[in-house]
Order: structure tokens, then C-alpha cells, then sequence
């Protein structure tokens, strides 16, 4: 299967309200409403929408969407995966089909969703880094009011997943993806978790579109937004604070992916993370595998506990 990447995420909140007042603040755009009661949310980059949300008694991961090359991708997934054809009614419309990850969550390929005229995105910033290496002479830094952060697409989502060598095999079989790392715990053969990029051959790509843990549950962990940078990470972050919202972890920088993240929590319960300048790797990149007590400290940046970040 050609993926194109991540297409959006579907959404159950129980507080739908709330939820929107955050999303708001953490730079996402409404796009259109169902008559069903759908609200669909875009960045400010080409994509029609990137999140589902919709009204329920309990949060729930309703759904997970990945972009295809083409009409046969949508195909093969009918005849190869008894995929079955959904029609798509969100913003720019499109067509879909759908399939079943081992954990139950409908995973749907899209096609043909009529992409957006991006808005006019921030010129590139230049950094003075030491050295010969300062080319802003004579121009000042230009740093915008605080404001919600303009998000470029949806990069990557984390999973909770009770049955992680059955969901290993189906991502990588049926959704083609690559293991980028991957981790076990007492012996090399107990896969525990991993972080998968789509397969396009010589094209780099994101160190992970998708990230799995095994946590006994099957679950949304985060949705990750791609910013311009870590200046903007830090400007948002003290927007997102200053409006009161949940911090989980952050500004920080992975060592898997080495992208630098800022993660809050939705009045729903997700947690919403931005990142930028993260690692690319084409297909022929090789997998790194650890041990994941060696691997447990996941932030370059600070020894802060992560244990929000699995609450
Ligand atoms: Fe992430």
C-alpha cells in the first residue's frame, strides 16, 4: 500500500465545547460542520482537515485515516483486506475505504479529498549559530504577538494498543509502513513498541507517522501537529499557558526522531502535541532496536519524568 501519510483523526469527545475552545488556542481551524453533528478542524497548511470531532458520552478513538496514491490503492485494499467503500462527507469530499486494525479501530484509506489553498506561511527564520555560521547580519529577529501557532500538517499519531505483535504485523503488512525503531523489554524477541514511517522509497520522510506502545488498553496516546520550529513551540507554549490550559510534558526534544515536542491535554482527555525538525529517513534507512530500559529517557533536554506522558 502507497501511503501518503496521516489523513486525519476521528474523534468521540465529552466535552465537545471545551474541546473546541482548546483546539482554538492550539491552532486549529473549524472547516465545516455535519448535519450529524461532526466538527471538522484544519490547520493552516493544504489539507481540508486534519481531526473529527464529535459529541459522546465518553472520549473514544473513533477512527484513523491515511492519504493513498491512488483509486487502486483503494481497490486492493477491498480485494486483498475485505476493506469495505465508505463515502467521505467531510470537507473536499473524496472517497474511502475502510479497514479494521487488530485492536478494532477503524483505519480508513482516503482518496481524492480536494485539498485547500494553504495560508501564507511564515518566511523561513534565520539563526545566528556561532561561528562563521551567522548569516542574519544587520536584520533583527522578527518575533510575532503570541497567538496559536500555525500548524503545517498532522505528522504523527501514538497508539495504545493491547496486542502490539499482532498490530506490528498489520501495519507493516497491510499499510506498508517501515520500522524506524523499535523497542523490547527482558529479551529482544518481547517487542514492547515501535515507531513506523510510510514507505516512499527514495522520498524522506518523517522518522514516524505512526508510534505504537503496548499499555494494555487500545487507545489514541497523541496527535502531532508539525510547526516551523522550536522558537514557535516555546511562543505557543506560553500562549497555551497564559490561556490557562493542561501542560503534559514539554518543550522538550526526543532522542527517538530527535523533533523537539510540546504535548497538552484537551479537556477530553487527548493529548495534542506540536513538533518540528524531525529526523528524515528514506526507505532504505535501517532499523535501530533497543532495550527499552536503556531507551526510557526521552528527553534530551531535561530530566523531568515522562510519566504524564503515559497517564
Ligand atoms: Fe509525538
Amino acid at each position: 500500500m502507497a501511503l501518503t501519510g496521516l489523513h486525519h483523526v476521528h474523534l468521540k469527545a465529552r466535552d465537545l465545547p471545551g474541546t473546541l475552545a482548546f483546539t482554538s488556542d492550539f491552532g486549529l481551524v473549524e472547516a465545516g460542520r455535519s448535519s450529524d453533528g461532526k466538527v471538522y478542524l484544519r490547520g493552516a497548511g493544504s489539507a481540508a482537515y486534519h481531526v473529527v470531532l464529535e459529541s459522546a458520552d465518553t472520549s473514544s478513538l473513533a477512527g484513523l485515516a491515511f492519504g493513498v496514491d491512488s483509486r487502486e490503492d483503494l481497490q486492493r485494499a477491498i480485494s486483498q483486506y475485505s476493506g469495505t467503500r465508505l463515502a467521505l462527507s467531510g470537507p473536499g469530499g473524496g472517497e474511502a475505504v475502510q479497514l479494521t486494525d487488530p485492536e478494532g479501530i477503524p483505519v480508513h484509506l482516503v482518496y481524492g479529498v480536494a485539498e485547500r489553498k494553504p495560508d501564507p506561511l511564515p518566511d523561513p527564520m534565520i539563526f545566528n549559530q556561532g561561528g562563521n555560521n551567522q548569516p542574519r547580519k544587520g536584520v533583527p529577529q522578527v518575533l510575532p504577538e503570541l497567538a496559536p501557532p500555525a500548524l503545517f500538517r498532522l505528522g504523527h499519531i501514538g497508539l495504545f494498543v493491547r496486542n502490539f505483535a499482532a498490530c506490528d504485523a498489520w501495519y507493516r503488512e497491510v499499510l506498508g509502513l517501515l520500522p524506524s525503531d523499535q523497542m523490547w523489554v527482558g529479551q529482544p524477541s518481547n517487542m514492547i513498541g515501535g515507531f513506523y514511517r510510510i514507505n516512499r522509497g527514495k522520498e524522506f520522510v518523517d522518522h514516524h507517522t505512526v508510534a505504537m506502545f503496548a499499555f494494555g488498553k487500545s487507545d489514541l496516546h497523541h496527535l502531532s501537529f508539525e510547526v516551523q520550529n522550536s522558537a514557535v513551540q516555546f511562543r505557543s507554549h506560553r500562549w497555551l499557558e497564559r490561556k490557562g490550559h493542561k501542560l503534559v510534558w514539554g518543550v522538550g526534544r526526543h532522542i527517538k526522531g530527535s523533533h523537539v515536542f510540546d504535548v497538552w491535554r484537551c479537556p477530553s482527555g487527548y493529548r495534542f502535541e506540536t513538533f518540528s525538525d524531525t529526523d528524515l529517513f528514506d526507505a532504505d534507512y535501517p532499523v535501530s532496536v533497543y532495550n527499552v530500559s536503556e531507551g526510557a529517557d526521552m528527553d534530551a533536554w531535561s530530566d523531568r519524568a515522562a510519566a504524564a506522558y503515559f497517564e
